[in-house]
């Protein structure tokens, strides 16, 4: 690593009106390294990348690749100088092939000058020295995110990227669709590209990253070898103060059953059995959380209790009183919240405001108008509480909401649901995308809920979150509930459930 640094920001500097999201950055990541960036949320990390990737110009400061100053003026020029980056949020064409979507787009036409079988045999060649394999005939929607994700970094190397950015890319896929992608990355390395990797799990930052960078606040504050820092360190350095990795709670001592399921079947769209018979409890004063790798039915059992999606049979009780085909809207006059696991798709409207995401589905609530009226100074003064409180940032009830960084976004979500103090919460995916402060103030938040007799179930696909918070586990696999444990029962004994490999 002797020769000139891959990339140099110099002073980069960007505001969006009063919020300056990067003050003054000065960053080198050496050729050939995985560079780790990680930072609160809202640090600014999401928009440096999306300088260097031509997608926001700097206010000011110099971009330097190999040495050379670049003007990147926009993404094409990025690819042009041999950039590439993998969005967490895809671009790929959802019908067309994979084949089709790395030619997409591709510099001088691609599909003209070189013709479909050069590029399925370049693609052949990307497979094998990278170990990127997936079938170049199939068609995006029909793949597993994780191979989706693959296949946004095909393309990226198919435009002949020697940096490629990744923003969160683990946020979305399974646990061995991540340990996948790490080795992907190794081989990247290995072969002399350079990676950039933007994470909040400071465990992968230490697993396979050389070197991090900490950002806070929109400045650059430290950067270290991952060999010479720990956990810890990196934790204190960016959010300021020492962070307790592990939540502290008492036992629960639960009381009535609240909510009940019984023998509930529920399909997903194209007809396909997703929940198959399962039947449970939820007690008022417990966290009931279900373990299971992504896509084995914990989704739609959410969309079913939360009255988005009607199940084929079975019932749901609220009280010991059946819920029939109640309506959203219906059961959060019951006392049900939710907690959707996707905020992009079902918990924000982007383009409203975020005082009106602060109450979006208890606008109805007399604290906020009466009838058609609304008392818009009431709704900005409780998103200003919930802003305290929750320490979103920035601090601006009256900004778009798409403006907001990704954790932030998700803060907006977990306050609105939590504050409205439901009797039962129904929890998905409450961390995803969130900082490691933000994780033990929402953790702390969902034990003090249970301790007031709240009757709560968690789904998260960390199981690690699943075992710091619950106190019971059902394990799902297959549409089924395949056993019952609790955190005691060890990593390795709840994986092998989650696996569907022992009950
Ligand atoms: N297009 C925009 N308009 C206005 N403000 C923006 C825009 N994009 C980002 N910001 C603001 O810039 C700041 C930095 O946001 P950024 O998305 O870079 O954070 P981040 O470090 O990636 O956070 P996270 O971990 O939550 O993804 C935030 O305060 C955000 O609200
Ligand atoms: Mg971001």
């Amino acid at each position: 690593m002797t020769d000139q640094p891959a990339i140099e920001l110099v002073g980069i500097d960007k505001k969006f009106g009063a919020v300056h999201a990067n003050k003054n950055i000065n960053l080198t990541v050496a050729k050939g390294s995985i560079h780790g960036i990680i930072g609160e949320n809202g640090a600014g990390k999401s928009t440096l990348m999306s300088i260097l990737y031509g997608f926001y110009q700097a206010d000011s400061g110099e971009i330097r690749i190999n040495g050379k100053p670049v003007n990147i003026k926009d993404s094409q020029t990025a690819i042009n100088a041999g950039i590439g980056m993998v969005h967490q949020h895809f671009m790929l064409v959802e019908n067309f092939t994979v084949l089709e979507n790395i030619m997409l787009g591709a510099e001088g036409g691609a599909l003209l000058a070189k013709g479909v079988a050069s590029a399925r045999a370049e693609l052949k060649r990307l497979e094998t020295d990278y170990g990127l394999d997936v079938d170049p005939d199939a068609v995006i929607e029909e793949l597993a995110v994780g191979l989706q994700q693959r296949v946004e970094i095909l393309k990226a190397m198919y435009r002949g990227a020697e940096i490629l950015i990744l923003d969160e890319p683990t946020g979305v896929l399974t646990p061995s669709e991540a340990d996948h992608l790490f080795k992907i990355l190794g081989v990247l390395r290995d072969q002399g590209k350079t990676v950039i990797l933007i994470t909040h799990k400071l465990r992968e930052i230490m697993a396979i990253t050389d070197t991090v960078s900490v950002m806070r606040r929109g400045e650059m504050v430290a950067t270290r070898k991952t060999k010479e820092t720990s956990v810890e360190e990196l934790a204190e350095l960016m959010v300021g103060r020492r962070v307790l990795l592990r939540v502290e709670k008492g036992e629960a001592s639960p009381g009535d059953v609240v909510l009940s399921v019984r023998n509930l079947t529920v399909k997903d769209n194209r007809g396909v059995t997703m929940v198959d018979n399962v039947s449970f409890d939820v007690r008022a004063g417990e966290i009931v959380g279900i373990a299971g790798v992504a896509g084995n039915g914990q989704s739609e059992l959410l969309e079913a209790l939360s009255g988005i999606r009607q199940p084929s049979s079975g019932e749901i009780l609220i009280d010991g009183q059946p819920i029939g085909r109640a309506s959203p809207a219906r059961l959060r006059e019951l006392g049900l919240a939710h907690i959707p696991e996707d905020r992009h798709h079902m918990g924000l409207v982007l383009k409203f405001e975020e005082y009106e995401n602060a109450v979006l589905g208890y606008h109805r609530d007399p604290k906020y108008g009466r009838g058609f009226m609304l008392d818009l100074d009431a709704m900005q003064a409780d998103a200003t509480e919930k802003i305290e409180k929750y320490d979103i940032r920035p601090p601006n009830p009256r900004l778009k909401t798409a403006n907001f960084s990704g954790g932030n976004q998700q803060k907006i979500v977990v306050a609105r649901e939590i504050e409205r103090d439901p009797r039962i919460l129904l929890i998905g995916q409450p961390t995803r995308g969130v900082d490691i402060g933000a994780i033990e103030f929402i953790h702390r938040r969902i034990i003090d809920m249970r301790d007031q007799g709240k009757a709560l179930l968690l789904v998260s696909v960390e199981l690690d979150e699943i075992r710091a918070l619950s106190d019971r586990i059902l394990v799902m696999f297959a549409g089924h509930i395949v056993g019952e444990k609790t955190a005691e029962a060890g990593e390795q004994t709840l994986g092998l459930m989650m696996a569907g490999i022992a009950a």
